[in-house]
This record gives structure tokens, sequence and C-alpha cells, in this order.
């Protein structure tokens, strides 16, 4: 089969939610976004991510704000564009499983609020975890974006990736999203992973990158030279670094190049503009630094993985120990069969390193590890390390089902536990149980 070019080239901005994540650590309140979503709304974009990842956390934890409404008043505020949100499996926007009953009613209140396109990951890549959600996404009408997680490591070839994609392909996705979420997919790997996927699955591919080693708009053009369909980018102001590609540079490259993106650049350009006004007034949120950094090509730590942990051992007076904890990440990774460092895995390797550092190699094994090492989490990418396995375990046996199915369903109980309660409120209960009293306290306290 020959790889066709696509005239059409669909632009999914996402300053709003993986843009403000990366750069002002997702604190942008709704109405700045709104000021940038009314910008946003006439440019021509196919798509907006504007929910998910950490959004609903921030929202519920430190905003105070209400995370449905958000969804909804910026659907309302972009009506012809397509809201993405980002969900992470059978972990919806939390860190560990949910029963499947939890995930249909997110999803469907996640529909009803107006999300039209659903991101789905899961950190270690084992489909089990995408297929409840799926089906849910499917049931109300909705679009599924299987994703398959970019990462490096002895085991990650093109043909695994492109086994996985075609794997989320037969649990029924709608289109397959390329997520490198540590921005290290070079151009030519970018080119040959899409011109395999397209060889092997017949849904759009959906590019996802960032831009940490500078990498970013030379493998979007070569995935799109390769016949991928969307490109995921931000407003200038957000772009670069640890940010993303730039949608406007991007749609004027692309132009040139003979692609239709349906996008207005002069538009664009005042949407950004807002863009920046909006960011200058979040500065104390921003990182050090969040240009280019190239480190990342030698230790595939991402750039958010190394911030969280230098604070983390600041506090702990511990920073002088940061080099020897680089070097034990790998270490941890291949014990646990070299998982992508994505949320929730990111934080099991590193704070497994940081013991291991500290204390002894494996003088503890955290809860979070443990439970990884029992498959409490799905299938790991290769084997994990047999002999802590073993101690773990303790004569049991691993998991080998699909992880959620021996979670009971839990919403008639949570119903029960909340009466009166909308649903969207009762899954803020059940998605930070230890959160959401403080949140509502302060809700009914701003609406006295
Ligand atoms: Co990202």
């Amino acid at each position: 089969m020959e790889t066709q070019t696509p005239k059409t080239v669909k632009i999914f901005d996402i300053t709003m939610r993986d843009g403000s994540q990366s750069k002002v650590a997702t604190r942008i309140k709704l109405d700045d976004l709104l000021k940038i979503a009314g910008k946003l709304a006439d440019t021509g974009i196919y798509g907006a991510e504007t929910w998910g990842g950490a959004t609903f956390d921030v929202c519920v934890r430190y905003l105070r704000e209400d995370p449905w409404e958000r969804a909804r008043i910026l659907k309302a505020a972009m009506p012809n564009v397509k809201s993405m949100m980002l969900i992470r499996g059978q972990n919806l926007v939390a860190y560990s499983n949910f029963p499947d009953d939890v995930v249909q009613k997110f999803v469907e209140a996640s529909a009803r609020n107006g999300i039209d396109v659903f991101r789905i990951f899961d950190a270690l890549d084992d489909v089990r975890n995408h297929e409840a959600v799926i089906k849910a996404v499917k049931s109300v009408g909705k679009i599924a974006e299987g994703a398959v997680c970019y990462t490096i490591s002895p085991v990650h070839t093109i043909a695994k990736f492109v086994n996985k994609a075609r794997q989320l392909e037969d649990k029924g996705v709608d289109q397959i999203c390329i997520k490198d979420m540590a921005g290290l997919i070079d151009p030519q790997t970018a080119f040959e992973l899409v011109t395999g996927l397209k060889k092997a699955v017949n849904v759009p591919i959906h590019l996802h990158t960032h831009d940490n080693c500078g990498l970013g708009m030379m493998s979007v053009l070569k995935a799109v030279e390769a016949g991928c369909e969307m490109i995921d980018s931000v407003l200038s102001p957000f772009s670069g670094g640890t940010g993303h590609p730039c949608t406007e540079s991007l749609v004027f490259s692309l132009e040139r190049f003979g692609y239709s993106t349906g996008c207005d650049l002069k538009k664009l350009t005042r949407a950004a503009e807002e863009a920046r006004a909006v960011r200058s007034s979040y500065s104390e949120f921003e990182a050090p630094y969040s240009g280019v950094d190239c480190k990342m090509l030698i230790t595939q730590i991402p750039g958010g993985v190394m911030s969280n942990l230098s604070s983390q051992l600041r506090l702990q007076n511990a920073l002088h120990r940061l080099n020897e904890i680089v070097d034990e990440i790998p270490k941890v990774r291949e014990d646990l069969g070299f998982i992508p460092l994505v949320t929730p895995t990111s934080q099991i390797v590193v704070s497994q390193a940081t013991f291991n550092v500290l204390l002894g190699r494996y003088k503890i094994i955290a809860n979070h590890t443990a439970n990884l090492l029992k498959g409490m989490y799905g299938e790991t990418p290769a084997p994990v390390n047999k002999e802590l396995q073993d101690r773990v375990l303790k004569g049991a046996k691993p998991i080998s089902v699909r992880p959620a199915e021996l979670i009971p369903p839990m919403w008639p109980e949570l119903e029960k536990k909340f009466p009166g309660l909308t649903e969207e409120e009762i899954l803020i209960h059940a998605i930070f149980p230890h959160e959401a009293a403080g949140y509502f306290e302060e809700r009914a306290k701003k609406s006295e």
C-alpha cells in the first residue's frame, strides 16, 4: 500500500490544557481561558484540548473551580471546534484505577458537558486499560482516540508501537494518537512510525509531541510528510521548550508546503496576543527554565519529572543526591518492565529510585511499586524483575486479568452516600475523595 500525502492537516490547539500544564502548572483560571477561547473560536482550528490531564485535579484542589463548568463554558465559547480531553484510561483524571461503572458515568458526564474527543492513554500501554473508556465513549457517540505512549527503551521498537495501535483499532478507536509526552521523538523516527502506522491501521493518525529537545517542529513536518492527518500545537506565547510546536508557524509552513489547515493566520495572531497577556499574569507559576534542554536525549527523563524531583529533594535537603537518583531511574525502570515515564508511572519510578538512593537499593519497596510488580496496573512492556516480584507477591500469583475486573462496582454505593447531589458532584467525590470536602465547602462559601 502506498502512503498518501493528505491534502488537509487538522490542527488541534492545545494551549488551554497541555500548554497551561507545561508552562504555568495548569493554573490558568476559567476567566482567562475564556479570553483565549473567544479568540480561538473562529480561527479555523479543527480541535482544541481544553480539559482532562491535570485540569480536573487543579480545579478541585487549588483553584476551587467547578471542572464541569469549565468544560461546558469552553465548549460554548467554541461551538464549532471539537473539544478534546486527555483521559488516563481506567485512572480517568486521577492516579489509580476506577471500576467500570464509574468510568461509564465519568465519560457520560464529560460528553454531556461538552467533550467531543477523548484521548485515552494508559501509562503501561496495556490496551485492556483503554477498553472500558472506549466502550463508554462509543456509547455516547463521541470520538475515541487511542494513544500509544512514545518512549525509548531496549524493548520499544516501531513494530511494538504499531502493534499497540493495531490492538487499539481492534478495540474500536476512531483515531490513533502518538503521545510523545516527553518530546523525545526525532524526525526520522516520526517519519518511520507514521509510515508504519499508515500501513497497519485505517484510522487517522494524530501526533502529540513536546519541544523539550527542540525536535518538535521537525518531527511534526516529517510525520505530516508520512501521512499524519492531525497535529497538536500551541499558540506562540506557550510554544517551545517544555511546551509544544507553535500553531501559527506550523500553519504558515504547512500552507507553504501545499497543505490546507483551514486556519486564518491573522486571527491566530490575535489569539496569540491574548494568550501572551494571559501567560504574563501567571509568572509565579513559571518553572525557572522552560526552554530547550537536550539533556533528556541522554537521560530520557521528562523535564517535568526532573523539576518535581529537584524541588522534592530540596525540601528534604537532599539535592546533592540528584545525579545518583537520575542514574538510578533507568535501573528502576528496567526492573519495572521498561514502563513509559508518564503519570502515574513517572511518579512511581522516581519515588522508588529516590528511596533506593537515600535508603539503599530496594530496602523499601514503595506501595505503588509493589502494586505495579503484582500486576495491578496491567501488563508491563517487558517482564518485571522476577526477584522483586516474588518478594512482594509472597507466594501469591501476579494479576493477569484486566486489572479493573477486580474492582467491584462503586456507583450504587456512591449514590447512596451522596443523596441529592448531581452525578457531576458525585464524581468529584469519587475521583478526589480527600479534596472534595474542602472543595465543596469553599464553593458553598463563594456562592453565599
Ligand atoms: Co503533552
